[in-house]
């Protein structure tokens, strides 16, 4: 019988590039486990609905009930994507942060050592590393000095799946992976916010001076390289995944302008992100040399890729950018 892979999070912008990679490939049954927070949304996931590979649950991360009941299951992978993510909510209000980011880890790794899964991916991020200098890149010795609540919350979720690996024997890895760009990122985040911000003619607020860098990697790149460490990864180890881009804040903006050929007059400069990570950089040495993992997209051609895919889907976000966001767009920018 084909294995199980338990994805958490798969009706958020990377989880549902993952489900899509993995069903395109193999032939495993996923079990998509959601909150359907702010950020989930089904309709990512509408054209593999009816798959018979395929099954969305609803659940919480967080409610040890919600957990159990998922892992009635045979369950031999888990890949833990289920977050709250945006550092601009963990600054607001950092309470998700605590109880879906680190009490839901918490509940998934009891789960999985209780009936003994074979594998548990824990999603993580560059951002546990904290800021760098001009120079260097984060490795994965790097201390771990995150900045933000979000931050925070991950690496304690890191340090938790960890001592699950050394206490218990689970074979636990993880990932730290930099910046994703791509389809289906909820339009919060800086690149998805500028194309359609640009695309409805709305001024493009760049925090502080705009010369920030992270470090930008496509999301089907990120995707492959969850799938090789699901497959190859060493149990115990962490792999961090980049591409190699690095863009201040304020070239990013100015390429989207670029491509969609609108006026750099809409870019306005407001207050700075407390606590805002000047850089970002990854170095990618170990998952190259061990697993073999190599970026494909080229950053020109993936950027193209991602405007025309918010151009062509303006349904998706425009539906989105209702509601609840305009309240969240007001709390956040309102007064900046
Ligand atoms: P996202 O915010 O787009 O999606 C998160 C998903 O998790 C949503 O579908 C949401 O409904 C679900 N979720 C939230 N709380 C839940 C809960 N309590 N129980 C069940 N489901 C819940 O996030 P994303 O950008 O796709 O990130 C996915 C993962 O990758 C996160 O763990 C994040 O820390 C990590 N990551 C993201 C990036 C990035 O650039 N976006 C980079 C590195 C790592
Ligand atoms: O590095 C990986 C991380 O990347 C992930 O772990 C997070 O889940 C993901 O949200 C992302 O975090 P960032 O804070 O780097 O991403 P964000 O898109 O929020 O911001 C990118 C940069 O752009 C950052 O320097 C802040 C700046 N920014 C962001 C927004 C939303 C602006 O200047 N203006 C904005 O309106």
């Amino acid at each position: 019988m084909a294995e199980t892979i338990l994805v958490t999070g798969g009706c958020g912008f990377i989880g549902t590039n993952f489900v899509r990679h993995m069903l395109e490939r193999y032939d495993y049954t996923i079990v998509n486990l959601d909150k359907l927070t702010y950020a989930g949304n089904l309709e990512n996931l509408e054209d593999v609905a009816g798959d018979g590979r395929y099954t969305f649950v609803r659940g919480d991360i967080a409610s040890m009930a919600d957990v159990e009941g998922v892992f009635e299951r045979p369950i031999d992978i888990v890949v833990n994507f289920a977050a709250e993510s945006h550092v601009d909510r963990s600054i607001m209000d950092p309470d998700a942060f605590i109880r879906t980011n680190i009490n839901g880890t918490f509940n998934l790794l009891e789960l999985a050592r209780k009936k003994g899964v074979g594998r548990f991916v824990q999603v993580s991020t560059d951002e546990v590393y904290g800021s760098l200098g001009e120079s260097g890149a984060f490795r994965e010795d790097t201390p771990l000095s995150p900045n933000s609540p979000y931050s925070a919350s991950k690496t304690a979720a890191d340090i938790l799946a960890m001592a699950y690996f050394k206490t218990y024997g689970m074979p636990v890895v993880i990932t730290r992976c930099s910046n994703n760009y791509g389809p289906y990122q909820f339009p919060e985040k800086l690149i998805p916010l500028m194309i359609t911000n640009a695309l409805a003619d709305k001024e493009l607020p760049v925090y502080g001076d705009g010369l920030n860098v992270r470090d930008w990697i496509h999301v089907k790149d990120h995707c492959a390289a969850i799938d090789l460490v699901v497959h190859k990864g060493e149990e115990g180890n962490v792999y961090n995944i980049g591409a190699s881009n690095e863009r201040t804040n304020i070239d990013i903006v100015e390429l989207v302008l670029d491509i969609l050929g609108k006026p750099r007059s809409l870019i306005r400069y407001v207050t700075d992100r407390p606590g805002h990570d000047r850089r970002y950089a990854i170095d990618s040495g170990k998952i190259t040399e061990r697993l073999g993992y190599r970026p494909s997209v080229a950053f020109s051609e993936g950027m193209r890729g991602t405007v025309d895919w918010y151009v062509r889907n303006r349904g998706w976000w425009e539906r989105i950018k209702t509601g609840a966001y305009l309240d969240y767009y007001e709390k956040m920018y309102g007064k900046r």
